[in-house]
């Protein structure tokens, strides 16, 4: 590959290094692009703009293959747990038992809500979204804390960090907590993270509550496998508010804003609707047309990617964690039936195939959490607690890069050329 790019745009040529990374495509630097030729790119979507140097996740879309630091995300779900993977994608590099101690000892210390928090509940209705609690009191951690929000301080910045990551559980289960009328349950230091968010979800005073490893090793594989995903909408988001310097738990709650679309990571509670609306297998051939037809607004939602063009490599791992879940708890639901020949149809459909369209990570992770027995409006707050680690990393990687600005982008413009004001009598 050559190491610069010539631009020819009418007899003027001006020339751009390209630069590679430790591996995937090489990138065209052109930021003196408007300097020397007065024109912007134009790239709506970024499908073809690589926003900054990362370190974090590498994803080879062709291949279906994704890179935590290095790591395989199938090894990592298989070997590894949350709060490991969380120090890798924090730190660069796999914890030693002492490292791992240290820091799970650490987040747990974290894990409790400021009391007055834990009032902003009760502004909310009672059948208020999780995600939009989980937008209003992330946001409202920004009001709390003054004694760490200096970002140019590298400590600040991890105890941010620490906060963050310890207190999506707690917040996301008092979301639940409100929302079905019951009391929130306080963290218990003593269970394992994944473990002390299965009590404070499903917990009740009244009675004892004992995790289930079977589902505690299955939701923190899920978690693992939604930690971080290179340079997606609600991470590019997490970037931008932080490139003004806001304030972090500020930043968090607007990726947490991003991620609630359905076309990101509001998918996994749209695809198990979808699934649930298919009902049976002898619907899915109308459900396949219907995606197909471009008149008709319904896709096929827990599939398609703008990366992946392969099968997502997260929802092989998750299909394999429907069976062990199934068989742990002894129970079984239709509607996997119906994802599993949704899939088979769909991987089969010239229309599919044509277009590289295959089940993401967000098609089979429904299935599971309701078998755990989470109701779908709370899939996407699982979502955001796992996601959060990815996001506060990213966010630091931004924050120290000496080269960091503040992101602002450009347009191409096609509104009203000047023109003078008129009177309104006058119009
Ligand atoms: C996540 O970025 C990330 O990494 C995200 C994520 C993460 O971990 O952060 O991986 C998590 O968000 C996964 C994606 C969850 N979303 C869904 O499952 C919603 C359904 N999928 C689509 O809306 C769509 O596939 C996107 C949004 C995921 C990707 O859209 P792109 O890259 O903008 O592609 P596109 O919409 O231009 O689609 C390309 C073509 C189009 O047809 P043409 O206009 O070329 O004729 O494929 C078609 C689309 O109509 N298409 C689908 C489809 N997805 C794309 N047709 C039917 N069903 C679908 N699901």
């Amino acid at each position: 590959m050559s190491d610069s790019a010539s631009l020819k745009i009418g007899d003027k040529e001006s020339g751009y290094p390209i630069r590679s990374g430790t591996i995937g495509p090489d990138v065209i630097d052109i930021r003196k692009l408007y300097a020397e030729t007065g024109c912007f790119t134009y790239d709506p979507g970024f499908t073809s703009t690589a926003s900054c140097d990362s370190a974090l996740t590498y994803i080879d879309g062709d291949e279906g293959v994704l890179l935590h630091r290095g790591y395989p995300i199938g090894e990592l779900a298989e070997d590894s747990s949350f709060m490991e993977v969380s120090y890798l994608l924090l730190n660069g590099e796999l914890p030693s038992k002492d490292e791992l101690d240290s820091f799970t000892y650490t987040i747990s210390r974290h894990t409790m809500l400021h009391e007055q928090l834990m009032q902003f509940y009760r502004g909310f209705r009672r059948d208020a979204h999780p995600m939009a609690i989980m937008c209003g009191v992330v946001g409202a951690l920004s009001a709390f804390y003054h004694d760490s929000t200096d970002i140019a301080d590298p400590e600040h910045r991890k105890i941010s960090s620490h906060r963050l990551i310890a207190k999506m559980p707690t917040i996301a289960a008092a979301a639940y907590k409100y929302s079905v009328g019951q009391p929130f349950v306080y963290p218990d230091n003593s269970l394992s993270y994944t473990g002390n968010f299965l009590k404070m979800t499903f917990g009740v005073p009244a009675e004892k509550y004992e995790v289930n490893p079977v589902v505690e090793r299955a939701l923190d594989r899920i978690f693992i496998l939604h930690a971080d995903h290179e340079q997606n909408a609600s991470t590019s988001t997490v970037r931008l508010a932080g490139s003004s310097g806001a304030n972090p738990f500020a930043c968090i709650a607007a990726g947490i804003a991003c991620l609630w679309g359905p076309a990101h990571g509001g998918a996994n509670e749209a695809a198990l609707n979808m699934l649930r609306e298919i009902g049976t297998p002898d619907k899915i051939p109308h459900y396949i047309e219907r995606a197909k037809d471009k008149n008709d607004p319904f896709r096929l939602m827990g599939f398609g990617h703008r990366v992946y063009k392969n099968y997502d490599p997260r929802a092989t791992v998750m299909q394999k964690t429907v069976r062990e879940v199934f068989d742990a708890l002894k129970v079984s639901d239709p509607v996997f039936e119906v994802a599993l020949q949704l899939e088979e149809m769909a991987l089969n459909d010239p229309y599919f195939i044509e277009k590289k369209l295959f089940p993401n990570v967000d098609f089979y992770s429904g299935v599971i959490l309701s078998a755990i027995g989470f109701p779908t409006t709370m899939f996407t707050a699982l979502f955001a607690l796992a996601r959060t680690v990815g996001w506060v990393a990213q966010w630091n990687e931004m924050i120290s890069d000496p080269g960091q600005k503040i992101g602002r982008p450009r347009q191409l413009y096609t509104g009203p050329t000047q023109r003078p004001y008129v009177e309104i009598g006058k119009r």
